[in-house]
């Protein structure tokens, strides 16, 4: 298809135009044309392009209209292309306004609906973790403690000699650091000292104690160290919570009375709580703390009638070592044996989360498999 002719490209003469009463007629045709473009779909490039064609002062087609049509024009037939033309070019630019308004709006609304939230989209679902149990096991025995004053501190994983063992009352050649077979770190030659993964957080009772005057009651949730086997019941790391108050007349029976709170808190207030003679190098006198077993109600026969599987038949079930401090081990921390007492216990949690969530190997906790941890949101 060839494109219209452009008649005002074309002097009046040329066209054949004499007489005013061809000149509606040549506008009509001229504006007929315009009709029909301008109803085009544009884009804004193109709109702006169409614009400068029928507008564009030099060259535009009223522009052309003016020089070749209007100026050149003969006095009778001036006044009607005059009032043609101005008829045009307000027709001309009122449809181009209308039509640049209608492509603003309709690229708002293109740029509106690209933005709009599809709330009938599914949404995207971010898995959403939650505490291990061994982290909750913690925080559980941290509530009950603090809700009696204690407070919560953590320490070092790394330690010196001197916190992990000797200030703690056990020197170097001392039997009970054959129980603990430590890691110790490869350090370059001439380090000051030599440097473990603490086997217990008992070295925080000395931390604690050293920034710190009487009265102390703390308790200490963190990570230990040992050079294990790895079985159902060993792992070469695990959790303790160290226990320690130390303050003046603090008694054996404020010792006591303060375990068997946290036990009757921790696995229900019908359980019974024994202790039995034993040894740290820490505590004197030393002891050994056992629970009632809280799965047969201290019968040592499950419901079934069979033996209960969890203290074997025993109906007690051992806890976790604790003792009055000893006297020995205030002599590092500059505080005045003769003024002070105080308790201390180191209760193991991986074997405590295993008793009372009846897990069986205390590999799980380390293995990170969604499927166990997920059985404890
Ligand atoms: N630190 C000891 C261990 O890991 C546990 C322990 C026993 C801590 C008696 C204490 C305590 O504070 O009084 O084997």
């Amino acid at each position: 298809m060839s494109a219209p002719e452009n008649k005002p490209a074309s002097k009046l003469s040329d066209l054949g135009v004499t007489q005013p009463a061809q000149v509606a007629p040549l506008f009509a045709e001229v504006r007929a044309r315009f009709d029909g473009e301008v109803t085009k779909d544009f884009i804004e490039v193109l709109w702006k392009e169409f614009r400068d064609e029928w507008l564009g002062r030099k060259s535009g087609v009223l522009a052309q209209i003016t020089n070749n049509w209007l100026k050149p024009a003969t006095p009778d037939l001036k006044p009607a292309i005059g009032a043609a033309l101005n008829e045009l070019r307000a027709h001309v630019e009122a449809k181009i306004e209308e039509r640049r308004v209608a492509i603003e709006k309709s690229e708002e609304e293109w740029a509106l609906s690209r933005e709009r939230v599809d709330l009938s989209l599914p949404g995207v679902v971010r898995p959403v973790g939650s505490h291990h149990l061994i982290r909750q096991v913690f925080q559980e025995i941290e509530d009950i403690f603090v809700s009696i004053g204690f407070s919560v501190v953590e320490g070092p994983e790394i330690e010196t000699p001197y916190y992990n063992f000797e200030a703690l009352n056990i020197p170097e050649f001392h039997p009970v650091r054959d129980d603990m077979d430590t890691f110790y770190l490869d350090l370059p030659k001439g380090a000051k000292t030599p440097l473990l993964l603490r086997t217990h957080t008992s070295p925080m009772q000395i931390r604690t104690m050293e920034k710190q005057k009487p009265p102390v009651r703390v308790i200490v949730p963190g990570k230990v160290y040992r050079r294990d086997n790895p079985d159902a019941t060993h792992s070469f790391a695990f959790h303790q919570i160290e226990g320690l108050a130390v303050d003046t007349d603090i008694t054996f029976c404020d010792f006591t009375g303060t375990i068997e709170y946290f036990v009757k808190q921790f696995f229900g207030p019908s359980v019974k709580t024994r202790f039995r003679p034993s040894y740290f190098p820490f505590t004197e006198p030393s002891v050994e703390f056992d629970v009632s077993c809280p799965f047969c109600s201290g019968t040592g026969t499950s419901a079934a009638g069979g033996t209960c599987s969890k203290c074997k038949g025993a109906a007690w079930i051992e806890l976790f070592g604790a003792g009055m401090v000893d006297p020995a081990v205030y002599g590092f921390v500059n505080y005045d044996a003769r003024k002070v007492s105080g308790f201390a216990f180191g209760i193991g949690i991986d074997r405590l989360a295993m008793l009372k969530y009846g897990i069986d190997d205390i590999q799980v906790f380390f293995q990170n498999d969604v499927r166990f941890l997920r059985q404890f949101p």
